[in-house]
């Protein structure tokens, strides 16, 4: 762990043009309880403020019994970009008339996975323009992959690739792109938890829970605030997949995409009054892994996951989630109450003095 769990040999084949290693702490989110499972959550992040927030809206949350968490199944999105259609309707009947023929030509392209219980499961074409529109007759077909616990870009990328010019010819246009979406509509987390109004805040219970409920309102009502709200998400969201070696920005891309996919940017998360108290509820997009990957390297993730008590992508989805809304939970509350900078500046001066401290500690060292 000292290493940070990589040595710089290491690092050298996952990237390239290494120079060296940088480092993050690495915490530990507490009082989490995910469907009546207790759960310590692995999280890195530069931020102060943000574990101990989560840790602290957690204890509350756990005061209503724990998260709930509903967990889809790990169905990954390829989208194969079709060009050049003549007929984009009849390209679609036909491609939709012979899915059984690219599901197992698909199968082929993804044995370990179809070997693991996983595989490609069913496709959808698209229309996205028309012959005669300045973009020509373009179809996209969605192959739908059962990835498990991978991440599963590259397997769906494998799979996109190996169906492309069958594509091409049901639907008698070109091939163009061949990549996974990160807009996983079909891997996603619902993540729910109620708090006793007397857990938010003792007495004044009712009169917090009912700011946060206000501050909610103020991210559904205006964009501008919508992108705070849910930054404060991707907080926790973001530590848990780091400290994991998940792809923390395709993640990112997901849950801006989800938030936006009604037309307008919306808040994640959404808090209303529940019975006794307050009711917090949010779905997101979550592709995340516990195998392959960079994870398979990096001695720190794996212990994470041993910390998380799980190796199933399910649960780190779960965990994430949790964090997530733990986070944007402590932040309303602080925002409608005492205000943001109280609590986070007196945990930012922490650093402050540790880093003055280092500096005048090596400013004596130099001069004995
Ligand atoms: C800071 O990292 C996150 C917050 O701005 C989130 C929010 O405003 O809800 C505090």
């Amino acid at each position: 762990m000292e290493s940070g769990g990589l040595d710089t040999a290491t690092c050298d084949q996952m990237i390239e043009n290494v120079i060296g290693r940088y480092s993050l702490p690495f915490a530990v989110g507490l009082n989490f309880r995910i469907n009546d499972r207790d759960m310590l959550l692995p999280m890195v992040i530069e931020e102060p403020s943000v574990v101990a927030a989560a840790s602290n809206a957690a204890r509350m949350i756990r005061a209503g019994g724990g998260f709930k968490a509903e967990v889809s199944a790990p169905i990954m999105i390829a989208q194969v970009q079709l060009l050049d259609i003549a007929d984009p309707e009849q390209a679609c009947r036909q491609l939709m008339a012979r899915e059984a023929e690219i599901i197992a030509l698909a199968r082929e392209h993804s044995e370990s996975l179809v070997r693991r219980g996983g595989g490609p499961v069913s496709i959808e074409a698209r229309i996205l323009s028309r012959p005669g529109q300045p973009d020509g007759g373009m179809v996209v077909v969605h192959l739908h992959v059962d990835v498990r616990d991978a991440m599963g870009a590259n397997l769906v990328n494998t799979v996109a690739e190996g169906v492309a010019e069958l594509l091409a010819e049901i639907s008698g246009g070109t091939v163009g792109l061949r990549i996974l979406s990160n807009l996983a509509t079909q891997r996603t987390v619902k993540i729910s938890a109620s708090i006793p109004d007397e857990a938010l805040a003792g007495q004044d219970g009712a009169k917090v829970r009912d700011a946060i409920i206000s501050a909610s309102r103020f991210a559904e009502l205006d964009t501008y605030r919508a992108a705070t709200h849910n930054k404060g998400i991707m907080n926790g969201v973001d530590a848990v997949l780091m400290s994991t070696a998940n792809d923390w920005r395709s993640v990112e891309a997901g849950a801006h995409a989800y938030a936006a996919k009604d037309g307008g940017y919306r808040p994640l998360a959404v808090w209303s009054a529940g019975p006794g108290g307050l009711y917090g509820e949010m779905t997101l997009p979550l592709a995340v892994g516990t195998v392959g990957g960079s994870l398979q390297v990096h001695a720190a993730a794996k212990f994470a996951l041993r910390l998380l008590g799980s190796e199933s992508a399910a649960d780190l989805a779960a965990a994430s989630a949790a964090a997530g809304l733990a986070c944007n939970l402590a932040a309303l509350r602080a925002l409608a109450t005492e205000g943001i900078q109280r609590g986070h500046m007196a945990l930012h001066g922490r650093i402050v003095e540790g880093a003055n401290k280092t500096r005048s500690d090596a400013h004596h060292e130099e001069r004995p």
